[in-house]
């Protein structure tokens, strides 16, 4: 097993049956204020907290995860309705087509994107996304204790701000903090919550 790999099945294990992330929930209730369900892609989707919320709110939802097992445990979820409209698909966020949606989720997954692909990536999800919809997820800022790992995109500020140009900006929440990781590693964090709306 890739080091990489290990390091996710031992996160998806300590993460497991947690709530879906605030920024989901931010664009969630943004949603539910304009009375839309649609379609969702869950980019980094893991075992799945915030695909679970998706679809016992009624969403479809296509899961992309690089962790085959992840997405299993996500398909045997007891708490998925039934009837929900779940599609997995295993394979990297980074190389991966997805249909028109009108929400990209990707919490805490974007800044694993090389930083030589991430102009593309970010391309191709806004591009991606139906007319009014939305972007939600996290980026990493440079002071985070991950920055200079390799293959890891952080942003400045600024930096960050100009990838939602011409959006609306429903949440850009800047956090640092000492924390330990689901896997038990004192951490630095330095991230950016962002949920945005794309132009009607
Ligand atoms: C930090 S976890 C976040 C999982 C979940 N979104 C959450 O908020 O708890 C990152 C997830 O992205 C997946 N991942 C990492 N690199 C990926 C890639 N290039 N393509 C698809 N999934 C990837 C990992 O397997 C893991 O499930």
């Amino acid at each position: 097993m890739a080091a990489d790999e290990e390091r996710f099945r031992v996160y998806h294990a300590a993460v497991a049956g947690r709530p879906p992330r605030a920024t989901l929930l931010r664009a969630l209730a943004a949603f539910e204020a304009e009375n839309c369900v649609g379609f969702a892609v869950d980019l980094g989707a893991g075992e799945g907290r915030d695909a679970v919320a998706l679809l016992q709110r009624g969403w479809a939802v296509l899961a992309i995860d690089s962790d085959a097992a992840a997405l299993a445990r996500l398909r045997g979820r007891a708490e998925i309705p039934p009837g929900a409209r779940l599609v997995t698909l295993h394979g990297s966020f980074v190389d991966a087509a997805w249909p028109a949606a009108d929400l990209v989720n990707a919490s805490f997954a974007l800044p694993l994107c090389p930083p030589e692909r991430f102009a593309e990536l970010w391309a191709r999800l806004r591009a991606s996304l139906l007319p009014g919809g939305r972007f939600a997820g996290q980026l990493y800022g440079p002071r985070d204790s991950w920055a200079a790992r390799p293959g890891l995109t952080v942003h400045k500020s600024d930096a960050a701000h100009a990838l939602l140009a011409g959006w609306t900006v429903e949440m850009f929440e800047e956090e640092e903090t000492d924390a330990v990781t689901p896997r038990g590693e004192a951490k630095h964090w330095h991230i950016f919550h962002v949920v945005a709306r794309a132009a009607v």
